[in-house]
């Protein structure tokens, strides 16, 4: 069976990040993210096909000297088709039933599950749904049993059906592509699932810990999830001088003097003195300064804070300097 990777997004909401970077690549516990989804493959998953626009050459060149247990197809899509039209554009590459997977989402699915429960539902598609709070920012369904009576994309308050929502995993059959139109942008949400409740749609719940790492509360959303789930670790080449309150996570070639945690991840050879951080995280060759706090946030590659800067809920791009002294909050700090 094949997982097609839905991953060519633009990354718009973690900007300025994904600037110079794409989405799928961004790290995540110190690993490009889309590597926690391929943790997940499907039974007899023999090869995963990435969908794949913005910066598609950097996803190539990634893979390409990557070592994988899983063959990985890179596929470029020149124009952006959207999440319907992605999948539509690996047609080739599918040869039966087949996974598909959002790039951008943490979860501990269970896909050999989702997929007895799709071949017992004969329908044309499952799509595994789990309960949020807010059911707003996705894809909501209504249900009868099991099965999708109504699928709305991002609903107002008012207007969502449950509180259960498109979890961004689906197992197909092949004849999903003929409810695709070639050659343009196809949203699989707004236009595919509606279309496909006719023949059968099926709701899979999708139990345990998820979240879509695609917004900046989100990306710290998933990094606790993951830390709590799989919790830190401080490599041996760290130095680490003062106080830690787990789950951290610290790669080789760091210098810590600050107070770190709890959730939070330090990529490699970040410098960090006399300071305060909680629930954030620290690209590779990221430096802070002494008295700085930093609260929520994510810190560029190489960037450097100066000291007695304050951020809470910001993103620093990679490289940026932070004059001593400011405070940033909410804010996309860039160059
Ligand atoms: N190849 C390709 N081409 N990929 C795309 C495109 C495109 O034109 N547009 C988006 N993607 C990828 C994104 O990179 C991401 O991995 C996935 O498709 C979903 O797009 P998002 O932009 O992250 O959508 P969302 O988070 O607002 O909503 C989607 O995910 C929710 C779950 O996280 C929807 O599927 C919702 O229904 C769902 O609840
Ligand atoms: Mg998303």
């Amino acid at each position: 069976m094949e997982l097609v990777v839905i991953a060519g997004g633009f990354g718009t909401r973690l900007r300025p990040l994904t600037l110079r970077r794409p989405k799928a690549l961004i790290p995540l516990l110190n690993r490009p993210q889309v590597l926690h989804v391929l943790d997940r493959l499907p039974p007899d998953c023999d090869r995963v096909i990435l969908a794949v626009n913005y910066l598609y050459e950097r996803v190539r060149d990634f893979f390409e000297a990557l070592d994988t247990d899983v063959e990985v197809v890179v596929v470029n899509e020149p124009e952006p088709l959207g999440t319907g039209g992605a999948i539509k554009n690996v047609e080739e590459h599918v040869s039966g039933t087949f996974a598909v997977a959002n790039g951008d989402v943490v979860d501990t699915i269970d896909f050999a599950a989702l997929v007895k429960f799709h071949r017992k539902s004969r329908g044309v598609g499952t799509i595994a749904v789990t309960p949020v709070e807010d059911p707003t920012a996705f894809g909501v369904v209504a249900l009868d049993g099991d099965r999708i009576t109504r699928f709305v994309e991002k609903p107002q308050e008012t207007e969502a059906p449950s509180s259960l929502i498109n979890a961004g995993r689906y197992v197909f059959e092949p004849e999903v592509f003929d409810f695709i139109d070639e050659g343009r942008a196809v949203s699989l949400e707004r236009e595919v699932f509606p279309r496909l409740i006719p023949p059968g749609l099926f709701a899979f719940r999708e139990a345990g810990p998820w979240s879509d790492a695609g917004t900046l509360s989100s990306y710290l959303e998933s990094q606790r999830l993951l830390l709590d789930r799989d919790g830190g670790g401080i490599a041996k080449g760290a130095e680490i001088a003062w106080d830690v309150l787990p789950p951290v996570l610290v790669a080789d070639g760091c210098f810590v003097e600050a107070r770190l945690g709890p959730h939070v991840v330090l990529g490699r050879g970040c410098k960090v003195g006399r300071c305060v951080i909680r629930n954030a995280t620290l690209f590779d060759g990221a430096s802070v300064d002494d008295k700085v706090e930093i609260e929520s946030s994510i810190i560029g590659e190489g960037a450097a804070v100066g000291e007695g800067a304050v951020l809470r809920n910001s993103i620093v791009g990679d490289g940026v300097q932070v004059p001593p002294h400011t405070k940033h909050v909410g804010a996309k700090v860039d160059a």
